[in-house]
This record gives C-alpha cells, structure tokens and sequence, in this order.
C-alpha cells in the first residue's frame, strides 16, 4: 500500500478504487498531483467528491494525467471541446456506457484514461461500477493464459452501443458527429500496462468482436466465458455520485459500466478523454 502525505487516499473496496479528499483539484499543488499520480496507478479509479469546475477547470484537472482528447462521436462544449455532455433526459430510456467496457477500443490509441464530472443526478440510482482487469487476468488458469498470450483481437465501433448506430439511440441533448464513420481497432487479448509492467486482459462486451483469425462464431464461447470472469464481483467496485465529484479512470487495466436504473429521471455528467498508446 502507496503513503501519501498530501492527499487523503480511502480505499473504496479491496478490488480498486479510492476516494480522495483533502484536495481543491484548482489548485492542489505540484507534491499532491505527484501522488494523485501514483494513487491513480495503485487504484486505478479516483474519485474526488465536492469539487466545483467548469469545463476549463476540468479539462485541466485532466490534462494533469496526459493529453486531452476527442471523442469520436459526440460534439464538444462549445467553451471546452475536448469535455463532452453525457445527458440523458427523464423521458429518454437508453444512456451512454450501458455493459462493461473499457472506452473507444476500437481507436488505434484508446485513451489513457477517462476524466468524468457529475452535474446533474437522478435522486435514486445513475451508479457506475467498475472491474479491475489485472485481477481479473490474475485469476486465470496457465492454460487460459497460454491460449490467449498470442491472440489479438479486433474491436468495432460498429458493434458500439454507447450512442452509436447499433443502439438506434437519439439522445435529444448532445450532439452526435461522425455518425458512419466505422473505426476498428486490433490489440493484444492481454495488454501490458505501460507504465506498472503488469498485464490486464483487454476484452470488452461492448466493442470486441472476434479474435483475430477466428470466426466470431469460434470467439464467442470464449469471449462470453472471458466477460462472465470479468465480472466476478470480488475484481469490482461501485461508485454512487454526488454533484460536484471528478472521477478519473485507466482504461489500460480497468472497465466500467454504466447503470441504466434511473429511467424518468435526468442525469448528467461532462467527460474527457487522455490520449493513450498502441496497446501491447
Ligand atoms: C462512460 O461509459 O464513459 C460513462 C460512464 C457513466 O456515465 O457513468
């Protein structure tokens, strides 16, 4: 376990994740953003509650752990084109992230990570939960390991269902772009992190297809046995959301999900992404 000196770090459970308090994500200082850091790398998910930041300000608070980028599909805030609304109104029914996923793999360089700003809440329900894919790659047998040490596979934007075609979905309150527009994206089954050295399975439900060099018929029985694993409770964690609180997430060795339990009421978030590597 990391010690810190200038941040306040509260596990969130045994799996990942951490709550930090003690911090003005403004203006916290070089020593504190040194172990917001190390604790993103060791937790892989970050949560800072009672934050208050406007686009700008969450961009920057971003912008600390990388590069800022586009996301593909929806529009940028005017004053902030990097920040994307996530809105789902009360008399919507489908919302953004629904199914485990790690974001945009199917992008030659998926993002480093995900910055995400809660704005507006449902009273009940809206949580996000999230899995740790260096546990969940752990906890396989040497066989599994073996058969999938060579694999890559192939992930599309065409099977997305966080916005995209496939989910018919037409959200009245953010702008879709590049609505045709097919990405696809080839990476390792495993991935290894390119800053801890450790490697994390890097499967997902919403975007991969198939391994690469089989049918998808051949790849789904192991793809469905490679996402019910993922699952497994004891690799996860759950975060219920206050307004005012900036998550921050790896996508190299976490996944997310987004619960879609709040029908009839408005949630919404501001999210940016941190420019990634080539998988390897
Ligand atoms: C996402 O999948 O990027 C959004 C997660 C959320 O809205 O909770």
């Amino acid at each position: 376990m990391e010690t810190y000196r200038h941040i306040d770090v509260r596990p969130v459970s045994g799996a990942l994740g951490a709550e930090i308090r003690g911090v003005d994500l403004k203006a916290p200082g070089e020593a504190a953003w040194n172990e917001i850091r190390a604790a993103f790398l060791d937790r892989l998910v970050l949560f800072f509650p009672d934050q208050q930041l406007e686009p700008k300000e969450m961009a920057a608070a971003g912008a600390q752990f990388g590069q800022p980028d586009h996301y593909p599909f929806i529009e940028g805030l005017p004053e902030e084109p990097y920040v994307i609304p996530l809105i789902k109104e009360a008399d919507e029914r489908k919302n953004f992230g629904e199914g485990w996923h790690s974001d945009t793999t199917y992008t030659e360089k998926p993002p480093k990570a995900t910055c995400l700003y809660s704005v507006d809440l449902p009273e009940i329900g809206g949580d996000t939960l999230f899995a740790n894919m260096y546990l969940a790659y752990d906890a396989l047998s040497d066989g599994m390991k073996a058969l999938l040490a060579p694999l890559k596979a192939v992930n599309s934007a065409a099977a997305r269902k966080d916005g995209g075609r496939a989910s018919g979905n037409n959200y009245q309150s953010v702008k879709l772009i590049n609505r045709d527009q097919d990405l696809e994206g080839i990476h390792p089954v495993v991935r290894t992190h390119p800053e801890t050295g450790r490697k994390a399975l890097y499967v997902n439900a919403l975007h991969t297809m198939r391994f690469e060099g089989w049918t998808e018929a051949e790849s789904k029985p192991v793809l469905k046995f490679l996402y019910e694993h993922n699952q497994r409770p004891e690799f996860s964690c759950r975060h219920s959301w206050s307004v005012g609180t900036f998550a921050i997430w790896d996508n190299r060795a976490a996944q997310h999900f987004a619960l879609n339990d709040y029908h009839g009421q408005r949630r919404e978030m501001r999210r940016m992404s941190i420019a990634g590597d080539v998988p390897v």
